[in-house]
């Protein structure tokens, strides 16, 4: 096995070799304190305001694809064979400013300014993916950042207005993409990276198989695939995680795709990798994606995580388990498949043997006669963690219950299906009074608790009502209340 023990990179348009990289050391602090590149902020170092916001560029199946990500909880360790650009690389030579820059001057987009080059980079990278974007689309690419004085109308109609200020194809990551391209796949040597030892021991897998062997050899190795989760375990718990083995790089597990009914998804494949299959496919899951964090966090944030974390909290699980889906589990050569909701045994305890790892999930595609449903409840649309959230998979012929498939986030300990309630409706006909009379299998289901994002009452309150909605809508008698979520 070739290895090496250095990471590389292209920073702007400068090659960089690291070899004495901390696998706790984010992008944020290495571009302010080592590379001095102070126009990338620090606002929150949790993923939130957008203000440390940088593209990352990466090759996937030959293809240059940036991204914006969170720099702040992004580590330098999964940076490898990646292309960083920040704020500073829009300097043009004659001093004059980008066009996203000079939209965002010219429409007041910017007060204080502090979060102005995070807006900037999440503008940026939408216009170089779609430069006459609609407003829905701009409003999705700033679900991430955070404004306290300008506010966002101004910024917006900057976003609107950025494509008439100069042409994204003459863009310098337009024209100069086959060198980059050619840098980066220089930098891809199939080698395995491995460095330090104790707290500073960090490992970047060859491939799989790789880190199949990696994770055998160092069961309590910290995996990172997105770093969503994990890039906070640093910067807001101080825990040490090494040893860390980075599997975001790893292509193998970014395959997505669909054979007989059963869309695959791989454990590395992100939140916006498995958006446009999963939009068409099953479409409230696509809506689904759209209320998870802001476009950095979808950009990095894997499904493989969420199920991984065994959060009760996570958005994809209590829809995957209403689906049917199964999780594919392997340790070296040995692979296991089980179904995804036995995965979840208690809080923070999951169906994972040492060394074992998420490989895949796969998602059963609703057929016509069943009903899918999933409604995430939180304070605010976006960029807000869920206090209830509720999937329905039912299947009504000849006006009964076939089956039904109930599961919840935020409920219990982790996510959960109601099999009380599912008893209570099989086989009954399809009627509000059925609906009311399996309300009181909730309190069999449930017992949820009270913090800081909802009471107890509220949750049994907001359970029981999404069953009612769902009996609304499938019976017309509510088509209208979808109006009330942005599409
Ligand atoms: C600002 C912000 C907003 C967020 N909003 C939401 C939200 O709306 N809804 C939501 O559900 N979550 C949200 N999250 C949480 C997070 O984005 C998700 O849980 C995400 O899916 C985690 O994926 P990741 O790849 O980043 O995981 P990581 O942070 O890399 O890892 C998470 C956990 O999974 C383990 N792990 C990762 N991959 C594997 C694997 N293949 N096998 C075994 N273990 C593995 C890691 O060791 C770690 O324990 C948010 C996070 C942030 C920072
Ligand atoms: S500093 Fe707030 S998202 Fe990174
Ligand atoms: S301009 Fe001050 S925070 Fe946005």
């Amino acid at each position: 096995m070739k290895a090496r023990s250095e990471i590389r990179f292209l920073l702007n348009g400068t090659p960089v070799t690291l070899a004495d990289v901390r696998p706790d050391e984010t992008l944020l602090d290495y571009l302010r304190l080592r590379q001095r590149l102070t126009g990338t902020k620090e606002g929150c170092a949790e993923g939130d305001c957008g203000a440390c916001t940088v593209l990352v560029g990466r090759l996937r199946k030959g293809e240059l694809v940036y991204e914006s990500v969170n720099a702040c909880i992004r580590f330098l360790g999964s940076l490898d064979a990646c292309h960083v650009v920040t704020v500073e690389h829009l300097k043009r030579a004659d001093g004059s400013l980008h066009p996203v820059q000079q939209a965002l001057v010219d429409h007041h987009g910017s007060q204080c300014g502090f979060c102005t080059p995070g807006f900037v980079m999440s503008l940026y990278a939408l216009w170089m993916r779609e430069p006459q974007p609609t407003e829905r689309a701009v409003e999705r690419a700033l679900q991430g950042n955070l404004c306290r004085c300008t506010g966002y109308e101004p910024i917006v109609r900057a976003a609107l207005a950025a494509s008439t200020y100069g042409d994204a194809a003459s863009d310098p990551l337009a024209t100069e993409r086959a060198a980059v391209i050619a840098a980066l796949e220089g930098m891809k040597d199939g080698a395995r990276v491995e460095s330090g030892s104790g707290r500073e021991r960090l490992l970047i897998p060859a491939d799989v198989d790789d880190f199949a062997a990696i994770l055998e050899a160092e069961p309590k190795a910290t995996i990172v695939a997105g770093a969503t989760d994990v890039g906070l375990w640093v910067t807001k718990f101080m825990r040490e995680i090494a040893p860390v083995v980075f599997i975001g790089g790893l292509d193998e597990l970014r395959d997505i795709r669909e054979d007989n009914g059963t869309i695959h998804i791989g454990a590395g494949v992100s939140y916006s990798d498995a958006f446009a299959l999963l939009a068409k496919r099953i479409p409230q899951l696509g809506a689904l994606i759209d209320r998870i964090g802001g476009e950095q966090v979808r950009n990095m944030g894997t499904i493989g995580g969420n199920i991984a974390n065994g959060s009760p909290i996570g958005d994809t699980p209590p829809p995957l388990i209403a689906l049917g889906a199964t999780l594919t589990l392997r340790k070296g050569k040995a692979r296991r498949t089980i179904p995804l909701e036995d995965f979840f045994i208690d809080y923070g305890k999951q169906d994972r043997a040492p060394g074992e790892f998420v490989e895949a999930v796969h998602v059963p595609v609703p057929d016509a006669a069943s009903r899918f449903a999933v409604w995430k409840i939180s304070k605010r649309r976006d960029e807000d963690i869920t206090a209830v959230l509720g999937a329905f998979d039912i299947r009504i012929t000849d006006g009964r219950v076939e089956a039904a498939r109930i599961a919840y986030g935020g409920m219990a300990a982790t996510p959960k299906r109601a099999k009380a309630v599912e008893a209570a409706l099989a086989g009954k006909a399809w009627t509000q009074e059925t609906v009311e009379a399996a309300l009181s299998a909730y309190e069999r289901d449930f017992q949820p608790i009270s913090d800081m994002r909802a009471s107890a009452d509220y949750r049994m309150m907001v359970a029981k009502n999404l069953l009612r909605r769902f009996y609304l809508e499938s019976t017309g008698g509510a088509a209208n209340l979808s109006r009330y979520e942005a599409a």
